[in-house]
């Protein structure tokens, strides 16, 4: 199926329209937030769905039950998505968390008013695309991304899933609410994802224990998280995501974009990133 049947087009950019229908685009938007309300923003690919398990396991102090018996989908919501009207986002008890992959300038007007916490994760913009690549192929909601190189220029130009990397990512790294907002990359997380727990519980304001965080990191790490029926979308039929194509928590590595590339597509990708990007002061995780 093509763009224009399976997106539509929000403030310019496209959302599926499976994911995020109008009346639950209106609905985000005249959402009231509060200042303890915690928002997960990032570019689809770019660990999401580990966040949707860490941020409630710190919340909960490390008490399991949330992240083993709620799918992470309605346990983490996303604000712009077709589930937020049925959960009552309005009543869940503070501190709320929610998901969001829009970008900053698309955030609803009571967001910009109340200033609540972000964490935005980014990733390696060629490991997303490789992500990226394969969840296209599986999830049967998204365009098909054809040969790497058609999704290649689709991807460079933003006319994928929630737009342009470059823009989302230039956007939220020049959020005005900086001492708000908290940026953590995927690759930190591979690093050492004891630290990157530590760190996001002193930021939402959380004194754990080491033996706690240690308990939350080792749940969280890839090949157990992988085994929770209620994070890893197993529960999804196959008619709209096909694991036996690609699996949707797939390798949880960094670099993998190695095994992916050509030298030509990795050199192309490298000028549209300079060009889009040079002058972006921020500093990312792979640049070392
Ligand atoms: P890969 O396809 O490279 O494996 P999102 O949740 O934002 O859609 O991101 C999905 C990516 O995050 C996938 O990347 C997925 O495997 C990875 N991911 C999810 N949970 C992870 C974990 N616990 N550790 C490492 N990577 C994880």
């Amino acid at each position: 199926m093509t763009e224009a049947e399976l997106y539509s087009e929000y403030k310019g950019v496209y959302v599926p329209k499976y994911h995020s229908p109008p009346e639950s685009l209106q609905y985000m938007e005249g959402l009231a937030f509060r200042q303890d309300d915690i928002i997960i923003a990032t570019y689809p690919r770019s660990g999401t769905t580990w966040m949707q398990e860490i941020v409630p396991l710190i919340i909960s102090e490390g008490d399991m039950q949330p992240v083993l018996s709620i799918p992470n989908w309605d346990r983490l919501p996303w604000l712009e998505g077709q589930r937020a009207i049925l959960l009552n986002l309005e009543q869940r008890p503070s501190p709320r968390y929610f998901a969001t992959h829009l970008h900053y300038s698309m955030m609803p007007e009571s967001f910009f008013k109340v200033k609540p916490k972000v964490i935005y994760v980014t990733r390696n913009p060629k490991d997303v695309f490789t992500s990226s690549y394969h969840y296209y192929g599986m999830a049967s909601y998204l365009v098909n991304p054809g040969t790497k190189d058609e999704f290649l220029s689709k991807f460079l130009d933003g006319k994928v899933l929630f737009g342009s990397w470059f823009d989302h990512v230039k956007g939220w790294i020049s959020a005005q609410d900086q001492d708000q907002t908290m940026y953590i990359s995927y690759e930190e997380m591979i690093l050492d994802l004891q630290k990157s727990v530590s760190k996001i519980s002193s930021f939402l304001g959380k004194s754990l224990s080491q033996e706690v965080i240690g308990k939350i990191a080792d749940h969280c790490r890839f090949q157990n998280m992988k085994q929770n029926s209620m994070s890893n979308y197993s529960m999804v039929p196959e008619e709209f995501m096909d694991q036996k194509k690609s699996e949707f928590l797939r390798k949880g590595i960094s670099g993998d974009w190695r095994n992916f590339l050509t030298d030509a597509q990795a050199a192309h990708f490298d000028t549209v990133f300079k060009e889009k990007m040079g002058d972006v002061a921020f500093k990312f995780a792979w640049d070392d």
